[in-house]
């Protein structure tokens, strides 16, 4: 029997990958990775590793979510070293907390190797930083998702609106009408600002800096498109002075 890692392949920059992640999958024998690794990572897999890729892009699965888990499984039983790569962090909205717990239930040794989120780099890329004294204490993580019904339709947008300083929604290109007229019938002035980050850390990194109530015509007008996270708050204020000396 060999033993799964779960490991976060960071948003894209290979620089952001951690050191332990990258060791294991220079010694890997089986990788199975998620559409959103860059190819910069992929390139660091062992040559003679078998590679499989369980891509998801929008919607579009080459692999249900059951026959990856139950090819971690076979895999694990011939292989010594098997990783499942996931874009950004396995826990974050990648279902790596349901992979881990399947894995474990089948008998699989299972290790999580965290990655760099998507909605901190992609900021930090962008000149935005999600706390900033003057601006923000506080920051939420959510899905933009829900509408589609990929997670518990239950996002408490007026909560959010009201508790937290710094939003920062992944997958939520597509329904930014939606998510904006909630936030705004939520109390969050039209003239929050708001930044999209599309490819966040990657060299085709692209910025979209608005305000609630002009950045669903600026994304209609420019054709902005995911894979994006979305920032909003009095922080985004900070991407005029910060993105000036950016990483990429
Ligand atoms: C299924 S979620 C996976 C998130 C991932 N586990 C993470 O921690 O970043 C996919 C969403 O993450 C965001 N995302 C992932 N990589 C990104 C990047 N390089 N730049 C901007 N957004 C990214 C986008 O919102 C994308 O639709």
């Amino acid at each position: 029997m060999g033993k799964v890692y779960l490991i976060g392949a960071g948003p894209g920059d290979p620089g952001l990958m951690t050191l332990k992640g990258k060791s294991l999958l220079e010694c890997a024998d089986v990788v199975i990775y998620d559409a959103l690794v860059s190819p910069p990572v992929l390139a660091m897999i062992n040559p003679q590793a078998e590679k499989i890729n369980a891509g998801k892009r929008m919607g579009r699965h080459s692999l249900l979510q059951e026959e990856t888990t139950q090819l971690l499984i076979e895999k694990a039983q011939d292989h010594e070293i098997v990783v499942r790569l996931k874009g950004g962090d396995p826990f974050i909205f990648g279902r790596g907390g349901e992979e881990m717990a399947e894995l474990l239930e089948s008998g699989i040794s299972v290790e999580v190797v965290p990655g760099i989120t998507a909605g901190i780099a992609a900021a930090a890329y962008a000149g935005i930083p999600l706390t900033h004294r003057l601006y923000s204490s506080s920051v939420t993580f959510v899905t933009g998702h829900e509408a589609a019904g990929k997670y518990r339709p239950t996002i408490k947008w007026q909560a959010i609106a009201q508790g937290s300083e710094t939003i920062v929604i992944y997958m939520g290109i597509h329904n930014l009408p939606y998510i904006v007229e909630q936030l705004s019938s939520s109390g969050l002035s039209l003239e929050t600002p708001i930044g999209l980050v599309r490819w966040g850390t990657r060299p085709e990194q692209e910025e979209l800096i608005g305000e609630l109530g002009t950045i669903v015509q600026q994304v209609e007008e420019t054709g902005f498109s995911a894979p994006a996270i979305a920032v909003i708050g009095a922080v985004v204020k900070m991407h005029s002075i910060l993105s000036n000396c950016r990483p990429v």
